[in-house]
């Protein structure tokens, strides 16, 4: 056994978000052998929540079909890309995801809860930052709503929150600092300053992801969020009702107008599935629309989010229902289409890596 034997066998092992092998990604940095210990470090694009132990299987499996008796050590280590535009904005967050929508009521805050829960279960970092002015919802789904989030002045004299963390995800909200009835009377500018102090004064510490519940539709708060912050993009929840996906395709090109990348389409409510009969799926609302809006937008369409009693009680009393272990039907889809944005965030990793990697060898 060798370290050229061990490279030979592992190095056909495929990068399933990009289609490339171990050997095209120069992702095998090292292997030793010791006594019967086999440790293998490599290196991967970010982020690796989803990807790190399919591949680290692959390995094991690779590797033990050649070495019986061996111990195998795989360590992970995440590839650092740079931000190319406002590396001062959020700096100890890797990855920005917001969740938007064309209007309200379709499950905007749903959907953001549990991706976030559903990132920090595969064991990421994860803040959820609700900007949802009019509609402060994320407490509540958490179970925290009146919880207080305490603050410190800094050196400078201005003051830092410190986020609410439940269920493994950092939560600050704009209910919490200011009640709806004062959002109400706000105008635009204001409100967009509130946001401001939101992303700017809240101490969110080492992120992989922060998850962004903005409010519905394309003003002032979007348009400051897709100008100071470096997005990794935009995910869009739509209801398959024809209004709300017309609704769809305005956000959708406001986005490319300012050029955030959309991570893809989410069709909330597609089909009702009842909990005495959960093989079954009722198309209530008309079937494809989701999908049909992002393929006309050439946009990927992440799937579609049945709409089931759990997690609707999982919203009202605290407890995001991809966290339930009674409820996997839906556990499960929330949880391949959040594996679904974060490989499409990889995919862009790399393609952002290969262009600075030209712009500097030019
Ligand atoms: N897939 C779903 N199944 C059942 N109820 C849902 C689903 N998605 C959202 N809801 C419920 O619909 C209501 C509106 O959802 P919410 O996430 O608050 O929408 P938005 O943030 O877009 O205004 C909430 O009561 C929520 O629990
Ligand atoms: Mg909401």
């Amino acid at each position: 056994m060798t370290e050229q034997t061990i490279k030979a066998a592992i190095e056909h092992i495929i990068d399933p978000d990009l289609n490339l092998n171990l050997q095209e990604l120069d992702s095998i940095k090292t292997i030793e052998i010791e006594g019967n210990t086999i440790s293998v470090y490599i290196e991967l694009f970010p982020p690796v929540h989803w990807i790190a132990k399919i591949i680290e299987d692959a390995i094991k499996d690779s590797i033990l079909s050649i070495s019986e008796g061996f111990e195998v050590k795989i360590f992970v280590r995440e590839i650092l890309i740079p931000r190319m535009t406002n590396p001062n904005v959020l700096p100890t967050v890797k990855h920005l995801i917001a969740v938007s929508s064309g209007k309200g009521g379709v499950g905007k805050s749903t959907i953001a809860a549990n991706l976030a829960a559903s990132l920090a279960q595969r064991g990421a970092s994860v803040g959820l930052l609700d900007a949802d002015i009019y509609g402060p919802s994320i407490p509540t789904m958490y179970g925290v709503a009146g919880a207080q989030m305490e603050a410190e002045k800094t050196e400078s004299g201005a003051l830092l929150g410190y986020p609410i963390e439940q269920y493994g995800v950092k939560i600050a909200s704009i209910g919490f600092i200011m009640d709806r009835d004062q959002a109400a009377i706000m105008r635009g500018p204001m409100l967009a300053g509130y946001f401001t102090t939101l992303m700017d004064q809240i101490a969110w510490g080492d992120l992989d992801f922060l998850v962004f519940d903005l409010p519905p539709g394309t003003g002032d708060i979007q348009l400051t969020l897709t100008q100071r912050v470096p997005l990794d993009g935009a995910v869009i929840v739509t209801t398959p009702q024809e209004i709300s996906v017309s609704d769809v395709r305005r956000s959708i090109s406001m986005f490319k107008k300012v050029n955030v990348t959309i991570l893809g389409v989410i069709e909330n409510m597609s089909y009702f599935i009842p909990p005495d009969a959960q093989e079954k799926q009722y198309y209530i609302f008309g079937k494809g629309g989701g999908e049909q809006v992002a393929k006309d937008s050439g946009v990927p369409f992440l799937g579609e989010v049945p709409l089931t009693i759990d997690t609707r009680v999982g919203g009202d009393t605290g407890f995001p229902v991809v966290l339930n272990p009674e409820h996997l039907t839906q556990g499960d889809v929330i949880r391949s289409i959040t594996s679904s944005i974060v490989s499409t965030i990889r995919k862009n990793a790399h393609s952002a890596r290969n262009s600075q990697t030209i712009s500097i060898t030019l």
